[in-house]
């Protein structure tokens, strides 16, 4: 837990001596023994802890303004409660002077991860070096699986899903705990992608799994075996809806994919495996003009861009030597990134 705690206090928000930080908490929801170990981290690096009990706010509700306040007349915040951060800079504009540090992690069991015991600053040049270099527009991207997913295409510049994302981003706003990565813009799609989960982020492994066959960068039906006839109904049924629905050619076109890339974040089922889905193990489609989901995950993928292997079987691949992250590593002071 402490390593936790230290990845968080030090690493990620960057706690310096004679800061005033505070410690904003969901009520019956966020562990207290965890708040106090923060504290006494953030005390003894030098800093002034503050800690706030809020209770869960309404879905969408406003910040009220006494919490504004507090957040404003702070040097940083560590966040384990739900704060937008597009309704954040709407408040307190883009520039307010402090770093609002937010999570998804509430209980002990999350501070034990793998996730959060990670260095995150290793795991945050990981997703920039993504997100920035190598999911570039016109590189071809190609997934497998062992469970029979075979599809290729190449990054397109815009994705809808991403766009939406975006509109919830601010620069003094950061994460610690790594999420999915920013949807990639699919064109081109081509292939056949098996369905090994269903349930989003519940993740529940299907026995007898559809494949979802897209041609043209289109979702155009549902295959299967027997077996898997309910599975087929039910994917078959969703993509029917959305083409009666929105009535275009693109309503089931594939809008991008995303999944984790956080080295050793846990990939199970439920609660803490799936804190963002940052694990390499998921991935997803997002669907259609409107970017949704249609709760399809894939399994242990293998990943190539430009014919080199980046995942292999829902890990990075051995193959995968990426000169900027061995050298961001170095700086880190670690001997190996994954
Ligand atoms: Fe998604």
């Amino acid at each position: 837990m402490q390593e936790a705690v230290a990845n968080l206090v030090q690493n990620c928000a960057q706690v310096q001596r004679g800061e005033s930080v505070l410690l904003l908490n969901e009520q019956d929801v966020m562990d207290a023994d965890v708040v106090g170990l923060i504290g006494e981290a953030i005390s003894a690096a030098g800093a002034t802890p503050r800690v706030m009990w809020e209770p869960s706010p309404e879905r969408g509700a406003a910040i009220p303004g006494e919490l504004l306040e507090s957040i404003a007349s702070s040097d940083k915040v560590i966040a384990h409660f739900p704060l937008s951060p597009s309704a954040l800079q709407e408040s307190l504009g883009p520039d307010p002077g402090v770093v609002v540090v937010q999570s998804m992690f509430r209980t002990k069991q999350h501070f034990v991860s793998e996730h959060a015991r990670y260095h995150w600053g290793m795991a945050n040049a990981i997703y920039e070096r993504f997100q920035n270099e190598l999911f570039a527009e016109g590189r071809k991207w190609r997934f497998a699986s062992p469970g029979g997913t075979e599809i290729s295409g190449v990054i397109d510049a815009l994705s809808e899903r991403a766009r939406q994302l975006d509109d919830n981003l601010a620069p003094f706003c950061r994460s610690f705990n790594s999420p999915a990565y920013i949807p990639v813009a699919s064109k081109g799609c081509e292939g056949r992608a098996v369905v090994e989960y269903t349930g989003g982020f519940r993740r529940i492994p299907l026995d007898h799994p559809p494949t979802l066959v897209i041609e043209d960068n289109i979702i155009v039906r549902v295959e299967g075996p027997p077996e898997a006839k309910r599975w087929v109904d039910e994917y078959s049924q969703v993509l029917d809806e959305r083409s009666e629905r929105l009535g275009t050619p693109d309503a089931n076109k594939v809008d991008s994919w995303h999944g984790g890339l956080h080295p050793t974040a846990e990939s199970i089922g439920g609660d803490i495996g799936l804190v963002g889905n940052a694990g390499t193990k998921m991935a997803h489609f997002h669907v259609g003009p409107d970017g949704a989901h249609i709760a399809a995950q894939w399994g242990d993928l293998d990943m190539w861009l430009d014919d080199e292997p980046v995942m292999a079987n829902g890990r990075y691949a051995a193959g995968f030597d990426d000169p900027k992250l061995r050298e961001a590593a170095r700086q880190f002071g670690l001997s190996h990134w994954r």
